[in-house]
């Protein structure tokens, strides 16, 4: 498979998709034997420019359960010479000549695509601004079929911020790549999914409908997918903020309304809107598992983009 930058889910197809998630999978018991050599004396460069915990440090793990090494800048922002004034592109040419592949998270749409077009390696899109982040919604497909056992015909509903929610945004272009799924956006007037998501729906006869209450919508889908309302992405709209926060909450009551089969998940970091007393030990909260397989999914694309096929 010739992957060579990860920018956008729409570069995704489902062969491609299926092999990824073979890989993973393999990933798992690899890692289940602590780790492999295949990537020894190769070198990923992590660079941050807003603040992660899972993707930077499951990257991280990945690369070094896999056998190479990681040279990293968290707070790019302020740690790297772009606090000087150097640009993107620069710190990529140079980054470039140190590392075999950039795993890239920047606070603009589009930065993993300037990235790209300069990078003689492989730039991997960590998530930019409230655009994408496809590598999130790769470990969503698969925990998807791993946790449902299918993808074709998926009941999934999209909870909470949907206009700043850049994996939910990635996560609607891989799932157009499967057959009749349905989407469900729930999410408050102020954050409502952005017309580019719908019209691409749209255009690819993807059955989506948006819908104000979550306790109708529960107990018809497979998945719901919970986000966090990002207060970062308000600025000073403060009221905006307030009035979408605490709209949707996963508390016990929608618990009752799902399915048995159905499952809840979050890319994380949650704040309020998943009541943890009441959900997190249910079987059916697979965030942390949703997690989890971040690890694998990411050794597969380090490895796939290093090793190939
Ligand atoms: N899901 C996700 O992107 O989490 P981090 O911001 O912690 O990387």
């Amino acid at each position: 498979m010739p992957l060579q930058h990860i920018v956008e889910a729409q570069q995704f197809d489902r062969d491609v998709m299926a092999q990824i998630f073979s890989v993973a999978r393999e990933m798992e018991q690899v890692v289940k034997r602590y780790g492999s050599n295949i990537l020894s004396r190769r070198v990923m460069a992590t660079l941050f420019y807003e603040p992660s915990t899972r993707t930077r440090l499951s990257f991280e793990s990945a690369m070094l359960r896999l056998g190479g090494d990681v040279i990293t800048t968290e707070s790019a922002q302020e740690f790297s010479s772009a606090a000087k004034g150097e640009t993107l592109e620069d710190t990529i040419r140079i980054i470039a000549g140190y590392a075999d592949v950039i795993v890239l998270r920047h606070f603009e749409s589009g930065a993993s695509k300037r990235a790209a077009a300069v990078s003689p390696v492989p730039i991997i899109s960590a998530g930019d601004g409230p655009g994408q982040h496809p590598t999130q919604a790769l470990l969503d497909v698969y925990t998807i079929e791993r946790e449902i056992g299918h993808l074709d015909g998926i009941r999934i509903a999209m909870v909470g911020d949907l206009a700043n929610g850049r994996t939910v945004r990635s996560l609607c272009y891989l799932l157009a790549k499967y057959e009749s799924p349905q989407i469900f956006f729930v999410a408050p007037e102020v954050v409502r999914m952005r017309d580019d998501i719908k019209e691409y729906l749209t255009r690819h006869q993807i059955s989506w409908t948006e819908v104000s209450d979550l306790a109708q919508v529960a107990p018809q889908v497979d998945v719901i997918y919970q986000t966090r309302i990002q207060r970062e992405r308000f600025g000073d709209r403060v009221g905006d903020y307030e009035q979408a926060r605490g709209r949707f909450i996963i508390d016990r009551g929608t618990l009752e309304r799902m399915r048995d089969d159905a499952i809840v998940m979050h890319p994380l970091p949650r704040v309020d809107e998943i009541v943890a007393d009441e959900v997190d030990d249910d079987p059916r909260a697979a965030y942390f598992r949703q997690a989890h397989n971040g690890l694998y999914v990411r050794m597969a694309l380090l490895r796939l983009i290093l090793e190939g096929d």
